[in-house]
């Protein structure tokens, strides 16, 4: 039996990287195969949530009873986010988005002329999808519970701790150990205001309930459940 803790619930989750398009054949995007996000999805659902899936471009099966939106730029992933969340009780950023998009977008081809120049790329700053929402008059109401996660190289806990107070989130999940791109398997450090706890090493489907199981909790000491 497993308590349907996050029914009524209105879960909206990114994932992936974003794509950001430089001419029609070429872009920069990020590493992200996408997979904890869509495995928080299915856990979410699972717990009974109706749940949304905002996703970059990934090669990756929606979740049985998650409704998909799929998109290719931040700015794409922004407006498909402010589209849904208005409804929406909590919100998991864990897309890969790129913190840059190419100043101008090219409708033809960047052709290469063969005499050895290349093309002078110019970028502009992405917006922030996750501390957007978290300064939504929802969000500071605590109608809209905000979860950011993290991927840091070192000094995990210092630049999480920070990255929670800078996004504005109350819950801020790092991602433990060396890179776990396109893997199917993570440790995390969950940290909020009081602190900070471990989920060991598991896979991404155990720690995707694991982690939907301490929101619930979070959203049940809250009233909010
Ligand atoms: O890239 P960064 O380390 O700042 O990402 C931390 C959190 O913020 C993640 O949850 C990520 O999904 C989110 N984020 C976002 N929009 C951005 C950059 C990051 O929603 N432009």
């Amino acid at each position: 039996f497993t308590p349907k803790r996050l029914q009524g619930q209105h879960v909206l989750v990114t994932a992936g990287p974003t794509f950001e398009a430089i001419d029609p054949v070429r872009g920069i995007t990020n590493h992200s195969s996408g997979k904890m996000g869509f495995a928080i999805a299915r856990a979410a659902r699972e717990a009974g949530a109706e749940v949304t899936l905002v996703a970059g471009p990934v090669h990756l099966a929606t979740p049985r009873g998650v409704a998909r939106v799929n998109v290719q730029s931040a700015r794409q992933m922004l407006e498909a986010v402010q589209a849904r969340v208005g409804d929406a009780s909590v919100f998991v950023a864990t897309a890969a988005v790129a913190d840059w998009r190419p100043a101008e977008f090219s409708d033809q081809k960047i052709k290469k002329d063969g005499s050895g120049d290349v093309p002078a790329l110019a970028f502009v700053e992405n917006p922030d999808i996750l501390a957007t929402v978290a300064q939504s008059e929802r969000a500071r109401s605590g109608q809209l519970y905000c979860v950011g996660f993290a991927a840091e190289s070192h000094d995990l806990l210092q630049h999480a701790s920070a990255k929670r107070k800078r996004k504005g989130v109350p819950l801020l999940v790092g991602n433990i150990g060396p890179a776990t791109f396109g893997k199917d398997d993570n440790a995390l450090l969950l940290i909020d205001e009081h602190g900070s706890k471990e989920l060991p090493h598991a896979s991404k489907a155990v720690l995707a309930r694991q982690l939907v199981e301490d929101i619930a909790q979070r959203l049940a000491a809250r009233g909010a459940a």
